[in-house]
């Protein structure tokens, strides 16, 4: 495999563990706010994360190169409130989406046609992941401090959390 390309994706597999390990601790401290549809739903996110690392190292090492699996990184144990949660985590997403737009450039300098028709399928669950963070994050905008609309918000979060859990993805459900 190319050396170029192997070392980006590499990185990527950084990428995607830190994002894995960051709303697993978004999702527990959700969870210890009492906010379990948040956590529910964060937890799931945080098992896609890891199923988005997986998929890079398999097809790093199918193709001849070697994956590296890299340290835990310690994330953070307190957030301020429920809104900076998903403000960081859309800040993280838009970080993870110029690192794909990376990749994607260095395949075509490279001529790797294959890797860019794989991160393809990274592109454009980017987009969805923006898309879905900034829809949350502009509910509770709406919602400020409501408690009632908190309450909502929450049981919204764990049906969504239901539907996208990696092995019902994997079902086609
Ligand atoms: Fe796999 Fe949300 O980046």
């Amino acid at each position: 495999m190319n050396a170029r390309v192997e070392k980006a994706l590499n990185q990527q597999v950084v990428k995607e563990s830190s994002s894995s390990q960051f709303y697993l601790a978004m999702a527990s401290w959700s969870e210890t706010k009492g906010l379990n549809g948040t956590a529910k739903f964060l937890y799931t996110h945080s098992d896609e994360e890891r199923f988005h690392m997986l998929k890079l190292v398999k097809f790093i090492n199918e193709r001849g190169g070697k994956a590296i699996i890299p340290e835990v990184e310690k994330p953070p144990v307190e957030f301020e409130n429920l809104e900076h949660v998903f403000e960081l985590l859309l800040e993280h997403e838009l970080d993870v989406t110029a690192s794909i737009n990376d990749l994607v450039d260095i395949c075509l300098q490279e001529k790797d046609y294959s890797t860019h028709n794989f991160v393809q399928w990274y592109v454009s669950e980017q987009l969805e992941e923006e898309a879905l963070a900034r829809t949350i994050l502009d509910k509770l905008k709406l919602i400020g401090g409501d408690k009632g609309g908190m309450y909502m918000f929450d049981r919204d979060l764990e049906n969504s959390a239901i539907g996208a859990s990696p092995a019902n993805q994997a079902q086609g459900k």
